[in-house]
């Protein structure tokens, strides 16, 4: 359907056929209190200096505490990580109780079993419609490897198509 003004579930379904891979942002409130969400909406910005962004609903519990926050990290999930990816997607759940997860030297709650890990300072946040967009400024960051998780039209995927694709859609840009 082609739409101008569009209702907000044609919206959605508009947005959700864009694939990403799914995260985890986490990070410790005033009084100590891990706190984290599932974030389909991260992306790099800029290499030079290093910079990544996730937008975050006006409406989540966790808004104050990602606003006021000096660092976070942001966790890129594995295909085995479903059950943690929908539990921190839960309003209310109990999120790092059944997680294995560690501080990292700043106390920041580390989950484990992820394909890569961004620690990001707080440095930028822009106010725009019903989300606040955040940028970080990635201070340390481990590469790990392994299948993603995906998110496509409102699920969970958990392969990539089986064709590869032709090399010249694989090029590297730099
Ligand atoms: C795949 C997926 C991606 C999501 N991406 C975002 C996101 O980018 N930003 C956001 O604010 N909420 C996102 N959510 C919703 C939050 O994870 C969910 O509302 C969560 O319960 C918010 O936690 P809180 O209210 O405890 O802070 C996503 C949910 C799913 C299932």
């Amino acid at each position: 359907m082609q739409a101008k003004a569009a209702p907000s579930a044609d919206f959605r379904r508009a947005l959700a056929q864009y694939a990403t891979g799914v995260t985890i942002v986490t990070t410790l409130a005033p009084d100590g209190t891990p706190t984290g969400l599932t974030v389909n909406s991260f992306s790099s910005v800029s290499l030079d200096p290093p910079l990544v962004l996730w937008s975050l609903s006006l409406r989540a519990d966790s808004l104050a505490v990602f606003r006021e926050c000096e660092k976070y990290l942001i966790h890129v999930l594995a295909v085995d990580q479903l059950e943690i990816a929908k539990r921190f997607a839960t309003r209310g759940a109990d999120k790092f109780g059944p997680t294995a997860w560690r501080p990292t030297d700043d106390g920041l709650p580390l989950l484990e079993g992820c394909t890569a890990w961004f620690e990001c300072g707080n440095r930028s946040q822009y106010e725009e419609g019903d989300h606040v967009i955040l940028v970080g400024r990635v201070e340390a960051f481990q590469t790990i490897g392994g299948a993603p998780l995906i998110f496509h039209n409102a699920r969970y995927v958990s392969h990539l198509a089986e064709e590869p694709l032709p090399p010249v859609l694989r090029a590297r840009w730099d």
